[in-house]
């Protein structure tokens, strides 16, 4: 039998009080059906069928790239009715799995479990113990522990609600059953929907054995309905992400107060401070430190680079033994080689800086490249825009750039030259010179400074 899951995504999510379909509200920045799908993806089954609202067309383009298929429940009645929708286009001899887009967190061996667990002539529950039932289904079982069918709790006598054993909603069976049996349900209930649990019992009466799959913790089958779901689930997936890292070899100062929205590699005795968000594709050597409160999106950190507070990199690299920040903020394509030091309130942007360069305070470079062992002084500026382009600045090994200089662009600094602080800088400077445009001091003597009136 061939795996083809259904995700179920068209519900209106009412409790979420948002104008976006619930299920694209994200989880560590990325929309909640696009990690169920991930997840479903990795069971390699043959179809992947998305049940999706009217408002279907932005879940359809968010996760444009993936190979589904699109059914359209036009009016949400109930998650049997959604099931039905998408069996048409599911092939008899297939074997469904029931996901629901909103429930994030499910494993991928727990779900094979699930599916393992169906066969040909079986319904496989996935069902766990709550330590609150309220507000899910719960699981019936005869004297001798097999099920008999799930009543939802709105359904439920006394008795049945005392049952801790619930519903988790995903669920295997093959096709040509799921399908009988769902022409059979009626929307004989309290809500007046089509539910897909009461394929339980019909499965019981038409001699399915019954096979349930226990979730070992509740936070796994965790569902997001409202914001406050939605902040408890990030926390869980942050952990989990966290724990992996440390298992790594990373030490992570407080794992509550580390988000990661991407994918991290990290290589031993990495330290990740407080308050660091990682998004992207981040990769950091061995012994990076990166110090609290610092966001890195899409960057490359090698070995033994100390990232300071306060600092915004992205999609930049830094060489090995590299020292930046505090308060730094490296932009889109600076290429920082090993041990330059980039120090508090300087930007970089699409630069590359050469070994051992130093920028320490305050300056702007832009479109530039900086030679090996080059040293620019306090607030200097690449001026890199004339309002209609961008143009380059060549700056050479060995040169010295005093504060407070402006590089006009294009322009050139060969190496070895010498830039004199307070200079504005607009053409090139030939190496091993030294260029310096400052008006030259000169001393009044007897100057005297304005005075007050006073009044008599
Ligand atoms: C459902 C189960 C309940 C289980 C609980 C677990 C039923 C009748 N009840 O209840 O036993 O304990 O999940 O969280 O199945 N959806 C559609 N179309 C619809 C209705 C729902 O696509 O017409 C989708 C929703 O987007 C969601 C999922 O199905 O992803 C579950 O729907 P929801 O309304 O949240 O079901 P519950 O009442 O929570
Ligand atoms: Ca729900």
């Amino acid at each position: 039998m061939s795996l083809e899951v259904i995700v179920l995504a068209a519900g209106k999510g009412k409790r979420m009080q948002s104008d976006l379909p619930k299920v694209l509200h994200t989880l560590a920045g990325r929309p909640l059906i696009s990690h169920v799908l991930d997840t479903a993806k990795a069971l390699q089954p043959h179809a992947i069928h998305v049940v999706c609202g009217g408002d279907g067309e932005s879940v359809r383009a968010a996760t444009s790239g993936d190979e589904l298929r699109w059914v359209v429940q036009a009016q949400q009645r109930g998650t049997g009715h959604a099931v039905q929708q998408a069996l048409p286009g599911v092939s008899q001899d297939a074997l469904v799995l029931v996901m629901y887009a909103d429930v994030p967190l499910v494993r991928c061996d727990t779900l094979r479990a699930v599916v393992n667990s169906a066969g040909e002539k079986g319904l496989s529950l996935l069902t766990v113990i709550a330590d609150d039932p309220t507000g899910y289904g719960r699981i019936l079982r005869d004297s001798e522990g097999r099920i008999e069918g799930i009543v939802e709790e709105r359904d439920a006598s006394e008795d049945q609600r005392a049952i801790t054993e619930v519903n988790t909603g995903i669920l295997a069976a093959p096709a040509p059953a799921l399908a009988r049996w769902l022409a059979q349900v009626t929307d004989d209930n309290d809500q007046n929907e089509f539910y897909l649990t009461d394929v339980a019992a019909l499965a019981d009466q038409d001699n399915f054995a019954i096979h349930s799959v226990v979730a070992s913790t509740q936070e796994e089958v965790l569902g997001v309905n409202s914001r406050q779901e939605l902040a408890l689930l990030e926390r869980l997936y942050q952990r989990r992400l966290a724990e992996v890292l440390m298992n790594h070899g990373v030490t992570v100062i407080d794992p509550d107060r580390l988000d990661i929205r991407g994918k991290v590699t990290a290589g031993r005795d990495c330290v990740l401070d407080i308050n660091v968000v990682l998004e992207g594709a981040v990769d950091l050597g061995d012994r990076v430190t990166i110090g609290p409160n610092n966001v890195i999106r899409n960057a490359s950190i090698d070995d033994d680079v100390v990232v300071f507070a306060n600092c915004v990199i992205e999609h930049a690299s830094i060489g090995a033994g590299a020292r930046i920040g505090p308060f730094a903020r490296i932009r889109p394509g600076a290429a920082i080689e090993e041990q330059v030091h980039v120090g508090n309130f300087v930007e970089i942007k699409n630069s590359e800086l050469r070994a051992g360069a130093k920028v320490n305070h305050l300056s702007y470079v832009g479109d530039s490249t900086v030679g090996r062992n080059t040293n620019i002084g306090a607030g200097v500026i690449t001026c890199n825009y004339d309002g209609a382009h961008k143009h380059r600045t060549e700056i050479g090994d060995d040169v010295f750039v005093g504060s407070n200089s402006q590089l006009v662009a294009p322009v050139t600094i060969e190496q070895g030259a010498t830039v004199g602080a307070g200079s504005t800088i607009t053409s090139d400077v030939p190496e091993r010179t030294l260029a310096v445009t400052r008006a030259r001091q000169r001393h009044v003597s007897g100057w005297r400074r304005p005075r007050k009136d006073t009044k008599r």
